[in-house]
């Protein structure tokens, strides 16, 4: 079977899932669903079919449980990955405004914060992103693929109910416009979708009936008509799509405030050469000469980020 393989973290419900289902039957995929959910992926991929859908009870945030994952899809899809969905996530686990676990009875402090949001809405979404670069460039026949992000409107505005949230979302949009440009050149779209309200299981039953309005609610539609043109435009990348009611709009990155603001984005390449990826050793001076051997940057400083073009305010 030669169909193009996606994997889906959090496949087992609302987003991921209903990507998942228009992958297959929109744009002949078969997809891999992973989900923390043992019942919930068991159910679902059995329902998409076993030649369509593999299904993976997997907790992201262990990253050996998520690189297995990514094994095995590659592995049920012969040889290949061509699009990976970093979808799942939480709402708040912890309060930056109260001690709500209480305090550390030795040190009368507050006890550490849960920071599983983070965990899962972030640290394990850059974890999956560097195991899928990694399938793309090094073990894929045809090197390159897609990603996409699930990031929220909160990760752009900011919401004070749920500031661990807001914080893991904004990283996710931060990640994206950061990685693009140099992702480009190995191949590898980056995009991330930004829904506004969409009823899914990450809404708690009860609160979605006290305060629903389903004229101010989006549906899950407008998610798949932001997959669309991401498989099929393979140029389409750095993209942070607010999902808004039945549009997808193109979030534009803020405007500099200052010339020299500019002038700092634009030192690319002293940036490549100043910074240290893998810390101190990403410069080795060789025989006192200006030799450097850069280990952090697929290509030599100036030479890593391809010009990406905005689109305009536009939406679909
Ligand atoms: N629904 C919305 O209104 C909305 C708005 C903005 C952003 N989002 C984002 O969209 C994404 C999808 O959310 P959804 O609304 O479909 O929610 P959902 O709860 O229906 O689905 C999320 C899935 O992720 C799974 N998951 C959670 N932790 C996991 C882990 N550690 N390992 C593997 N799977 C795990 C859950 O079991 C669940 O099946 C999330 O990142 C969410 O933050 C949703």
């Amino acid at each position: 079977m030669n169909s193009p393989i996606a994997l889906i973290t959090g496949g087992g419900s609302g987003i991921g899932l209903a990507v998942a289902e228009h992958l297959i039957n929109q744009h002949g995929y078969r997809v891999a669903i992973l989900d923390v959910d043992s019942e919930r992926v068991k159910r679902e991929s059995e329902r998409l079919g076993s030649s369509n859908c593999l299904g993976i009870h997997v907790d992201i945030t262990d990253y050996n449980q998520q690189a297995n994952a990514f094994i095995q899809t590659f592995e049920w899809g012969s040889n290949r990955l061509d699009l990976f969905f970093a979808n799942a996530g939480i709402g708040d686990t912890d309060s930056l405004y109260l001690d709500a676990y209480g305090l550390d009875e030795q040190t009368g402090l507050p006890k550490p914060l849960d920071l599983r949001t983070v965990n899962v809405n972030l640290d394990a979404v850059i974890q999956g992103i560097h195991i899928s670069r990694h399938i793309f460039t090094e073990k894929n026949s045809k090197p390159g693929g897609k990603i996409i992000t699930s990031s929220s409107v909160v990760g752009i505005y900011a919401n004070h109910p749920m500031p661990l949230y807001s914080t893991s979302k904004a990283g996710v949009v931060g990640l994206v416009r950061a990685l693009a440009p140099v992702y480009l050149k190995d191949k590898i779209t980056i995009n991330c979708l930004c829904p506004t309200l969409i009823e899914t299981n990450l809404m708690p039953k009860h609160m979605v009936r006290e305060f629903h309005v389903p004229e101010e609610t989006t549906p899950i539609s407008t998610a798949l008509k932001a997959i669309d043109p991401v498989v099929q435009d393979h140029s389409l990348t750095g993209q942070i799509m607010e999902l808004t009611l039945n549009e997808v709009v193109f979030k534009q990155k803020p405007e500099y405030s200052r010339k020299n603001i500019k002038w700092m984005f634009d030192q690319s390449e002293m940036w490549e050469r100043v910074c240290a990826p893998v810390g101190e050793s990403s410069f080795v001076k060789r025989n006192n000469a200006d030799t450097i051997v850069f280990k952090g940057l697929p290509r030599k400083p100036g030479d890593n980020a391809a010009y990406i073009k905005l689109p305009t305010e536009e939406s679909f």
